[in-house]
């Protein structure tokens, strides 16, 4: 019996054996080949943001085909159709296709850049600038708060890429113009007023009379009430005549009321000419340039509806005199107040007066709870929402009450923030680095 065994083993091998050299004259089937990953994309026509991703890859046999959508996150697996993914930060993402078969893998790749404006079509931004900020506001300029030390170099690209008006941060107050009695000193004021004509910008005048930018020898003045009004007449006079027709408006008084009261704050210049001094020192602007438009401004007007009752007391005082032309509502805010109703509130009663509406000195605070010590996503993303929020509310209002939209400054690190409140902050629309931020990218998304 184990004879017969063994022969039948030695049969069965011998016909494996001959089956497998049997092929040998038959020639062997082809290596296979790796598959070359290919894909497209385009931009969606309805939102500059998105990207549509078509794997394109064309082979034969089984493969795998893998995205790397180059945001830091896991490959994602092919589906059947096109891929759509959302670039919403301004950047370079390197994307990748990986396609893999049993002989290995391939790899396509695009760059995709992002700007302000969106994903950039093949990759070059600068096709679509559509003329920054400026260019995308239509009716109104867009405003920044400058100083003379700050209108060149890098400055000078984001003030003309993106501005049109120009307001003085300080340079332009009684403290800085007329430091001693009898003294002018227009220096810094007129190298912003210069720097404006040169580039096409208007000037907004800020601020004739402030009781925080007042010169002690104002403050302390010795001569009669008589004198001192005939002092700031004249002041007034000598400031609005030398920039007649190259500074087109003025904050007159600024932030006459006082907080808590909603009372005219008790200055030096309401005790020595009266509760009237506000009127007559609009009177002195129009006399002296009956072209200039004449501004009332302030702050805390959203959320604080007793002293935007005050401030609109007054304005409808000047209305009577045919003294004022429009509101300045500063607009310090923070991204999680004053509300779109508040916020409203202070514009809706400016237009129902057929006044100018000056959105004068934005900035939004991310830290006003001091929870933060570096900018965080989850912050840049909801204060881009609220720069939104009030440039889609101001873009709103009539053609007929449009004015400006001024930003209080141009990077985080130079905010008057920072040294007010003594802490770490990130308030404006640019990075330390003259980088635009997410809050850029709101109020272009605001205003368009
Ligand atoms: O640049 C000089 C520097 O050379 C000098 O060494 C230093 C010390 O004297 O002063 C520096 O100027 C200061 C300037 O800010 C720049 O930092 C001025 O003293 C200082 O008074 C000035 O403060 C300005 C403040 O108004 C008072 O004018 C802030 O920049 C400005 O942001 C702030 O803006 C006001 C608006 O006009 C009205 N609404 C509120 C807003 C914030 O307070």
């Amino acid at each position: 019996m184990q004879i017969t065994k063994n022969r039948i083993w030695l049969l069965t091998l011998l016909m494996v054996f001959s089956f497998a050299c049997e092929d040998d004259d038959k020639p062997m089937p082809p290596a296979v080949e790796r598959i070359q990953a290919t894909f497209e994309y385009s931009i969606s026509p309805n939102d500059p943001n998105l990207v549509l991703f078509d794997n394109t890859t064309d082979g034969e046999g089984e493969f795998k085909s893998e995205w790397d959508f180059g945001k830091g996150e896991a490959f994602v697996l092919d589906q059947e159709g096109v891929e759509e993914v959302r670039y919403e930060d301004v950047g370079s993402y390197t994307v990748r296709l990986i396609v893999t078969n049993e002989a290995g893998n391939t790899v396509a790749s695009e760059v995709i850049e992002v700007d302000v404006n969106g994903v950039c079509p093949d990759g070059n931004c600068e096709v679509q600038d559509s003329g920054g900020l400026k260019g995308a506001a239509n009716g109104f300029e867009i405003g920044m708060a400058v100083r003379d030390s700050r209108l060149s170099g890098a400055y000078d690209q984001a003030l003309t890429a993106d501005f049109n008006s120009l307001t003085s941060e300080y340079q332009m107050k009684m403290n800085i113009l007329y430091p001693s009695e009898g003294n002018f000193d227009f220096s810094a004021a007129d190298a912003i007023v210069n720097y404006a004509q040169a580039n096409d910008m208007h000037v907004h005048g800020h601020a004739l009379i402030w009781h925080n930018a007042t010169p002690s020898w104002v403050e302390n003045f010795a001569g009669t009430d008589e004198e001192f009004e005939a002092m700031i007449k004249n002041y007034i006079t000598t400031v609005v005549s030398r920039y007649k027709g190259k500074v087109r408006s003025w904050d007159v008084v600024n932030e006459a009321i006082e907080d808590g009261s909603n009372t005219l704050r008790n200055s030096v210049f309401r005790q020595k000419m009266g509760d009237d001094y506000i009127s007559k020192c609009h009177q002195w602007v129009k006399d002296a340039d009956p072209d200039v438009l004449l501004f009332y401004n302030d702050y805390n007007l959203t959320f604080d509806s007793g002293k935007q009752s005050a401030m609109f007391a007054i304005v409808d005082d000047l209305k009577t005199q045919d003294l004022i032309d429009g509101v300045g509502a500063q607009m310090h805010i923070s991204y999680n107040g004053p509300s779109k109703s508040q916020i409203e509130s202070v514009i809706n009663g400016t237009v129902s007066r057929g006044l100018l509406m000056h959105i004068s000195e934005l900035d939004i605070r991310a830290n006003p709870d001091n929870d933060l010590t570096a900018l965080s996503g989850d912050r840049a993303e909801a204060q881009k929402a609220k720069f939104k929020e009030v440039a889609q509310i101001y873009n709103a209002i009539p053609a007929e009450n449009k004015f400006a939209l001024t930003v209080w400054g141009l990077k985080d690190d130079e905010s008057w923030l920072l040294d007010f409140w003594g802490v770490p902050d990130w308030p404006l629309m640019f990075d330390a680095g003259f980088n635009k931020k997410r809050a850029y990218e709101g109020f272009l998304e605001g205003i368009q």
